[in-house]
């Protein structure tokens, strides 16, 4: 079974293409390369000793897609291809909306021509927005994130929804992620990002491997057990089994049509000062960090309900708090500069 996955070289795609690979899918991967390199499938196929179709494109070019579904049988679509900064989208909100919303209504336009309906989408807990209580439930009302980013997820999620209700053979998936960290177990394969990097535990790694002094931890006077903001840190290969687990349901439904939410997370909280101790008791190093003021749109806490895909999708996150750390080290450790 042949599976197009979009942005499948970047943090998230790279992992879930070694788990589709693992799981004897094949995968031709589209990607523009604009945050990301090709040295990570190489990484991959060297891992899972298979191999994978690899087209540079760009999913806003609408006769780059056509041919990929003209050359390949395709039976899914995974869709990671996005920007993802939330505070550069502040300030390029145009492009956001371009790549993550445009990007998104060229593919399923050309996936319709194509008659390819199943479709699994890279959604994020932002959707939930400022007003929705924690733990967040699928069953919730999609919210107003604070940023271009967030509102793109949100835009995206509701044209599939009107999208399922005008063609009653789309199937698709929306897959809530809470916040990604670590790396594959190899230390092969893991988050790269260009630049300062704007999530914590790319930060907090390149403090630990000598790339920057200190950690700034963004406030510590929110409503919560020790002031700093709590997260739903899952590991990401839980993360990649995810979708994995997502296909595995669309295929097991064959008479469900629509579009389905999940949330993908451990449905536990995580301080800031937790995530900086776990860290220095999984490898032993110290991390230095001064506590600055808060950081403008963050929530002072949220995680998920992970019921639904416990239950349903048959997935639950499984690997610890510790495992996270010690396989965010192995990788940062062993590729100090990334793919470079
Ligand atoms: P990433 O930047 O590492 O990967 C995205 C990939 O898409 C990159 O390889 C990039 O080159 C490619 N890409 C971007 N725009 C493209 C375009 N127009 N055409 C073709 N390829 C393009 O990001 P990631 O962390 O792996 O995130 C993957 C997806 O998951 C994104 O949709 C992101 O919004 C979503 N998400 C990420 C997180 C997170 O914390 N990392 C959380 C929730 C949701
Ligand atoms: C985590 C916590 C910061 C950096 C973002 C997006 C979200 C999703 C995942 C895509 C927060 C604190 C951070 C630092 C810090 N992405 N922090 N010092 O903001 O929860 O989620 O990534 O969909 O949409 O918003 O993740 O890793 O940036 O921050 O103290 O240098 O760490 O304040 O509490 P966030 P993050």
């Amino acid at each position: 079974m042949k599976i197009l996955v979009t942005g499948g070289l970047g943090y998230i795609g790279s992992h879930t293409v070694l788990s589709l690979l693992e799981n004897n899918f094949q995968v031709v991967v589209f990607d523009n390369l604009v945050n990301s390199s090709e040295e990570s499938l190489n990484r991959v196929m060297k891992l899972t000793g298979k191999t994978v179709t690899f087209i540079e494109g760009d999913i806003r070019d609408a006769s780059a897609l056509d041919k990929v579904f003209e050359q390949h049988d395709i039976a899914c679509v995974i869709h990671f291809a996005a920007l993802k900064a939330v505070g550069e989208s502040s300030n390029i909100p145009l492009s956001y909306y371009q790549n993550n919303v445009f990007g998104a209504l060229n593919l399923l336009e050309v996936m319709a021509k194509h008659q390819v309906h199943n479709f699994i989408f890279s959604s994020s807990a932002t959707v939930y927005g400022e007003e929705n209580e924690i733990p967040y439930v699928e069953t919730m009302k999609l919210g107003t994130p604070s940023s271009p980013y967030g509102a793109s997820k949100v835009m995206v999620e509701r044209i599939m929804a009107d999208y399922a209700i005008a063609d009653p053979e789309f199937r698709g998936v929306s897959l809530r992620y809470f916040n990604p960290i670590g790396a594959h177990q190899s230390g092969e394969i893991g988050e790269d990002p260009s630049g300062i990097p704007n999530n914590l535990l790319p930060f907090l790694a390149q403090v630990a491997v000598g790339k920057r002094d200190k950690l700034n931890v963004f406030g510590d006077d929110y409503p919560t057990k020790d002031g700093s903001c709590e997260r739903d840190y899952l590991h990401v290969m839980d993360l990649a089994e995810g979708h994995v687990c997502a296909l595995n349901w669309l295929n097991d439904h064959s008479n469900f049509n629509g579009v389905e939410a999940f949330n993908l997370g451990t449905g536990n909280g995580t301080s800031v000062f937790a995530i900086i101790k776990a860290f220095e008791q999984a490898t032993a190093i110290k991390i230095p960090f001064e506590v600055t003021p808060r950081r403008a749109g963050d929530l002072p806490a949220f995680w998920a309900d992970a019921h639904k895909a416990t239950t349903q999708l048959n997935w639950q996150a499984t690997r610890s708090l510790e495992t996270m750390m010690v396989d965010t080290w192995h990788w940062q450790s062993k590729n100090p500069n990334g793919y470079l």
